[in-house]
């Protein structure tokens, strides 16, 4: 226990649960990809808790690379543009690359880097999300492999952030309203 559990209303997907999760997903995946020499995306900052334990529960042979997006909005909604600040550094022509996420809500981002990824030759871009929140929903786009799919709520922890903070709570968790101030849509 931390200070930071008392911020949490309800946790969704204990550590226990997540890891099962995540063993089962990474399987899965071994039988798609093992001849395929994939790339691993993870898109920052998001997602490096689940690229870490993703990646070792698919035992394939692969590599990974970073990239950073943000996308103009407020703390707990995007708006449509999203922005490179860091990107991956190196040729991806003919690669098979997927993409890892934390959460799939608006579609905006993984709109966006499935289309970039396109134009920079990839032979093929696919998606693992470890939530997917599809009531959400803006854009056309569905992830190939999903941990959870969760209700429209917003959700820290695992690599989630509220400004920046709670990533390193190792379940997801609600945030009591009191602590975002309520509503912001
Ligand atoms: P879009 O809308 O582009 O959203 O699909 C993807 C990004 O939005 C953030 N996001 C959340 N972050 N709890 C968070 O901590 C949430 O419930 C949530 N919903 C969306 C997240 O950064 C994701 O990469
Ligand atoms: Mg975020």
């Amino acid at each position: 226990m931390g200070t930071m559990d008392q911020d949490i209303l309800k946790v969704l997907y204990t550590e226990k649960q997540i890891a099962a999760r995540i063993e089962a997903m990474g399987m899965e995946m071994y039988e798609d990809l093992k001849d395929k020499n994939p790339l691993f995306v993870s898109v920052l900052r998001g997602a490096f808790i689940f690229m870490a334990d993703i990646v070792r529960a698919c035992q394939v042979r692969c590599d990974v690379e970073f990239i950073a997006v943000s996308s103009y909005g407020n703390a707990t909604s995007s708006s449509g543009a999203v922005k490179i600040t860091h990107d991956i550094q190196q040729d991806i022509t003919g690669r098979n690359l997927v993409v890892i996420e934390d959460i799939l809500d608006s579609g905006n981002t993984l709109c966006f880097l499935k289309q970039y990824f396109a134009t920079k030759g990839a032979a093929s871009v696919s998606i693992c999300t470890l939530l997917d929140k599809p009531s959400r929903r803006t854009k056309v786009i569905t992830a190939d492999y999903i941990g959870f799919t969760v209700p429209d709520e917003f959700v820290v922890g695992y690599g989630l952030d509220y400004c920046q903070k709670y990533r390193n709570l190792p379940y997801i968790g609600v945030l009591k309203p009191e602590v975002y101030g309520g509503n912001d849509e």
